[in-house]
């Protein structure tokens, strides 16, 4: 495979060509359609998955069969790092939410890989920081805030993450369904609709067929809220 392509995964910034060309050589594609499982919890882990094009969803299940959305993740970012790392079961389930490229890596490929390459290492390493400070703040948000207060910072880091500027000054981001962003901040796909209806009715949102977007006063009161 063309190592070329591997240089816009920011964990291999750091790699001349020949290390490039090591990664692309244990590397292998693999495509997956929309809502396929790409990794299901508790299953023994054994690649490691670079994301080319697509997004996924990682979710775990409630006991009583309620979906809890931990993070999306898009193209350059990666998953199934942690059952490589400890040896243990999946910690979440990995779901396509459009049609989805990824390239996989085997386990004692990975292993090695984080072994001769520091740089590797370090920026893994990062990225687990980054995601274990978002855990914190969703724990935090879930201990300490409002419905309102929840969804205000949801719809903030949607916009930091992905938004688009847009005219007039508005903020666009291609827009989750209710449901999944119900599943995200920990409550019902009525109240989500309630909520961003009255965020609309004060002209905070627009939407507009699969795109939401947010004027900058939303962005501030949103701060302020959250
Ligand atoms: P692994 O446990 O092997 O398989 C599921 C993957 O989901 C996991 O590795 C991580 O890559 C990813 N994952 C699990 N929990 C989170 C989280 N809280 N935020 C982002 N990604 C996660």
């Amino acid at each position: 495979m063309a190592y070329e392509l591997f240089r816009r995964f920011s964990l291999f910034a750091e790699l001349d060509d020949a290390e490039l060309a090591s990664v692309a050589a244990v590397a292998k594609p693999r495509r997956f359609a929309r809502d396929e499982v790409v990794i299901r919890e508790d299953e023994r882990g054994d690649v490691f998955c670079l994301i080319k094009q697509g997004r996924v969803k990682i979710s775990m299940t409630s006991p009583e069969g309620k979906e809890i959305i931990l993070s999306t993740l898009g193209p350059g970012e990666f998953f199934g790092e942690m059952s490589l790392l400890d040896d243990e079961p999946r910690s979440a389930s990995v779901i396509a939410t459009e049609k989805l490229e990824v390239l996989t890596i085997w386990q004692s490929d990975f292993l090695e890989l984080l072994r001769e390459n520091f740089g590797i290492t370090r920026r893994l390493l990062a990225e687990m920081s980054k995601r274990l400070r978002d855990a914190s703040s969703r724990i935090e948000s879930l201990a300490t805030m409002d419905v309102y207060g929840r969804l205000a910072r949801y719809l903030l880091e949607l916009a930091a993450s992905q938004g688009r500027e847009a005219p007039d000054g508005y903020v666009a981001v291609t827009r989750p369904t209710h449901q999944a962003i119900a599943n995200t901040i920990g409550t019902s796909r009525e109240t989500v609709s309630r909520l961003i209806h009255e965020l609309m009715e004060q002209g905070l949102l627009l939407s507009e067929g699969k795109t939401i977007y947010m004027r900058r006063e939303a962005l501030r009161k949103f701060r302020e809220a959250s």
